[in-house]
């Protein structure tokens, strides 16, 4: 195979003068001859002014360079999109298939034999991983690692379970202005991806647990000597990929890797957001996510990682108590041990190597874990033909079994404007239902799901309803939230036919999400439901709102799944 920077050629219909122009061009850079020669190591650049998670992204940029010299190699940064949750409007959801597409095309575009994906907030590692499953580069993922805690009047905080908790205090009147000025100053208090088990740190472990990353890669501190080290040693080993020419992301992320991934989900109280990101990288493989399987692995494996939302800690502790390799040693039972890793060794050895356990609070033993059963379990029902998803393991438990009345908001702005009326008249046992917030309705679909609990009743204290929609929900939150119901209402789906004061059934434990209205009747509303609006009349939201999939297919776009290669 072509090497180096006789890869991917500019076309002028003469390749030895494409390569006499790149090296006239590249040498303005300073590069000699010799250093032209050398395996070429492409490096993701997501620093971005707009982007804290990746604060610390020019210093493991520096790091990954060093590692790759060392190696003999010839490391070149190129920029990429870089996506921030809070600065991503209308979501960051909607713009992770750009990011994967934009990425895929410069690792296809330009010259280098490996490529090291540098990512971590929310988006951005699904969005590299989906790029590099798509592209025949071997490649090697890097996160940014996650934030130091912070601390308000003796109380420990991290981003971004506390936000919301405290925000909830804020709304029921416990905390004053001042108050929660304070508190905002503290919440995030370095750069590094949220430190609890939400999505980016959910990610970080797949990634680590499906062996696209060097072990303890995922948890390792941003502002840590460690974290700067592992982009080091990612540098190093992305050379020995780029002289092998393998493994490509396509080729380690076996059936079997992909489980070890959903095994993962389920024993570290994962972010449900993971379920969406999977299913795109399945997708991109040419296979569906088995969401079955999914469950099954829940009912098998508990939540043995004591990290909030679902449990008490942060993600330094979780590192402390070894990681992902001690998680996957208590989970071995549940993995295909003969899944190979980036690093040359299969996850059967990382297990064998783990040290013997030493902490039994952050990741707990099988006998005693957080809660009983796995993170996520997937719903069926008349309203959720294609499933849906709820974070049962941070939930009320009380709450798992419920019927109510439904109470309707028709999009994130209705929800928004009579969500707090009192004339809008919930009450405690109501179950409230958005629609409109799924991947072409919002769209994007955004993390409207964690619908707050209406003024009045949280200042009477009420703490936990059943929530309903087609939306989602940040990894960060809590409560009994059933989200990504599919198909979406603007696609068709039932949801768009709840009417207030119909009444709707959740059976957690049998897997059921029903709305108890005849089956004559759901279908005269389903026949009464007016079309589709128009696609937007230009640019990328046209191409959003034509080819988005939906929530089981990972909200990729259509013309993107199937096998990789050009
Ligand atoms: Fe970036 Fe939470 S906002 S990881």
């Amino acid at each position: 195979m072509t090497r180096g920077l006789r890869r991917r050629l500019t076309s002028y219909g003469d390749q030895e003068f494409s390569l006499f122009l790149r090296k006239a061009f590249i040498k303005a850079m300073g590069f000699s001859d010799d250093a032209l020669d050398r395996p070429i190591v492409g490096i993701a650049d997501t620093y971005s002014d707009y982007n804290p998670c990746h604060g610390n992204v020019p210093q493991l940029v520096e790091a990954a360079k060093r590692g790759v010299m060392l190696a003999g190699g010839l490391p070149m940064a190129f920029p990429t999109i870089s996506i921030h949750e809070s600065f991503a409007a209308p979501t960051s959801m909607y713009l992770r298939n750009l990011m994967a597409m934009e990425t895929e095309e410069m690792i296809r575009g330009q010259p280098m034999d490996a490529v090291i994906l540098i990512g971590g907030c929310d988006k951005t590692l699904p969005a590299q991983i989906m790029a590099a499953a798509s592209s025949e580069v071997p490649a090697i993922v890097l996160p940014t690692g996650p934030m130091a805690t912070g601390s308000h009047r003796g109380e420990r905080l991290g981003a971004c379970t506390d936000c919301r908790r405290l925000w909830g205090r804020f709304r029921a009147g416990e905390i004053d202005a001042a108050e929660l000025a304070e508190i905002n100053d503290r919440l995030v208090s370095s750069v590094g991806t949220c430190t609890v088990m939400g999505t980016a740190s959910t990610m970080a472990c797949l990634a680590e647990a499906m062996g696209l990353t060097l072990p303890m890669a995922a948890s390792a501190p941003a502002t840590s000597a460690e974290r700067v080290r592992l982009a080091e040693l990612t540098g190093r080993r992305a050379v020995a990929l780029a002289e092998a020419g393998e493994p490509t992301v396509a080729e380690l992320l076996t059936p079997g890797a992909m489980r070890n991934g959903l095994a993962v989900l389920q024993a570290l109280g994962g972010s449900t957001n993971g379920v969406v990101h999977l299913a795109a990288i399945a997708g991109r493989l040419g296979r569906r996510l088995d969401l079955s399987e999914l469950d099954e692995l829940g009912r098998l494996l508990p939540v043995l990682v004591d990290l909030k939302p679902s449990g008490v800690g942060y993600m330094a502790e979780f590192h402390d108590a070894g990681g992902v390799p001690r998680l996957l040693a208590e989970i071995a039972d549940a993995l295909d041990a003969s899944a190979v890793t980036v690093g040359g060794v299969t996850v059967g050895e990382i297990v064998a190597g783990v040290p013997a356990r030493y902490e039994e609070r952050i990741i707990r033993r099988r006998d005693d874990p957080v809660v009983p059963v796995g993170a996520i379990a997937v719903l069926g029902g008349n309203l959720a033909p294609r499933g849906a998803v709820i974070k049962h393991s941070a939930a009320t438990p009380e709450l798992q079994r419920h019927e109510g009345r439904a109470v309707v908001f028709d999009s994130v702005e209705d929800m928004a404007l009579r969500l707090d009326d009192a004339a809008t008249g919930i009450a405690a046992d109501d179950v409230l239902v958005l629609r409109n917030a799924g991947p072409r309705g919002a769209p994007g679909m955004p993390e409207a799901g964690y619908i707050p609990i209406p003024l009045s009743l949280a200042r009477s204290g009420v703490k936990d309803m059943v929530r309903i929609s087609d939306a989602r929900m940040s990894g960060t939150a809590f409560g009994t939230v059933v989200l990504h119901v599919t198909p979406e209402s603007a696609d068709g789906g039932p949801l768009a036919i709840v009417r207030t004061g119909d009444r709707i059934r959740l059976d957690v434990p049998a897997r059921r999400l029903e709305l108890l209205v005849g089956e004559a009747e759901i279908a005269a509303r389903l026949r009464d439901l007016a079309p589709r609006p128009d696609s937007p009349r230009r640019g990328y939201a046209r191409l959003f709102d034509r080819h988005v999939l939906q929530a089981d297919e990972g909200l990729d776009f259509d013309f993107l799944t199937g096998s990789g290669g050009d």
